[in-house]
């Protein structure tokens, strides 16, 4: 496979605690899928579910594992590069004897471009993706049209995105992406009960700074 020249994210400063790298040790084998340059069939990790949902950015996976508690017949794969919010997450997947849930610890324009097959995931959850404000780096962004490029071959036919965010200006350019392509449908909708509250939610609200969520289907 050709090997991927961008890389969005660099990490920064990760300082994991005890607890967390101890649950990412103790757990890695029954949570963890290793990073490797070739696909994988997700339906060998998810052989029941009847849809596979993948998480980008599900930082300390507060929500993440309320949602796959909530969804069993669902199968649940985060991807993330922060190695703390690996082991917190995997810790609270035990705690609540979640099943349906695997995750990728690596930049997710990696694991699409060598893990993902293509029309694959019947999902994609993207809760609060940086948003980059600073003008200078409205360019590190993740949602752009390379991005909507990339969904179009991951996602399956009537696969769905759905995103929120915290920030109004961020949540302009996600809509005036996505009305440029011409193969996904959708826009603004309500929060959904079912996505938890996370401590993006409600804090300070201004005319910048409010929660707007997003959905988006593939054709
Ligand atoms: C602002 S946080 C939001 C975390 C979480 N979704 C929530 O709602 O609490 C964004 C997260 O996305 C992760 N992230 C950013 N770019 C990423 C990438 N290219 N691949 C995987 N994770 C990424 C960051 O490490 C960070 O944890």
């Amino acid at each position: 496979m050709e090997p991927l020249t961008v890389r969005s994210y660099r990490i920064r400063g990760s300082r994991i605690t005890g607890s967390q790298a101890a649950a990412r040790e103790k757990l890695w084998g029954k949570y963890g899928i290793e990073f490797v340059e070739s696909p994988i069939d997700l339906t060998h990790y998810f052989p029941k579910a009847k849809a596979i949902i993948m998480e980008i950015g599900f930082g300390m996976g507060e929500g993440t594992a309320i949602i796959a508690k909530d969804f069993p017949q669902n199968g649940f794969l985060g991807v993330e590069v922060h190695p703390p919010g690996v082991g917190k997450l995997m810790a609270k997947a035990e705690e609540f004897g979640v099943e349906n849930l695997r995750i990728i610890e690596r930049d997710v324009h990696e694991v699409f471009h060598y893990m993902i097959t293509d029309h694959s995931l019947d999902g994609v959850h993207l809760f609060f993706p940086d948003p980059w404000p600073k003008k200078r780096h409205n360019k590190r962004r993740i949602v752009n049209a390379n991005f909507l490029e990339i969904l179009s071959k991951k996602l399956k036919p009537n696969g769905f995105i759905h995103i929120a965010t915290d920030w109004f200006p961020y949540a302009e350019v996600i809509q005036e992406s996505f009305a440029k392509s011409e193969v996904f449908k959708g826009g603004v909708v309500a929060r959904p009960e079912w996505r938890p509250i996370t401590r993006f939610e409600g804090q300070g609200i201004t005319k910048d700074h409010v929660v707007t969520d997003l959905r988006y289907t593939f054709r």
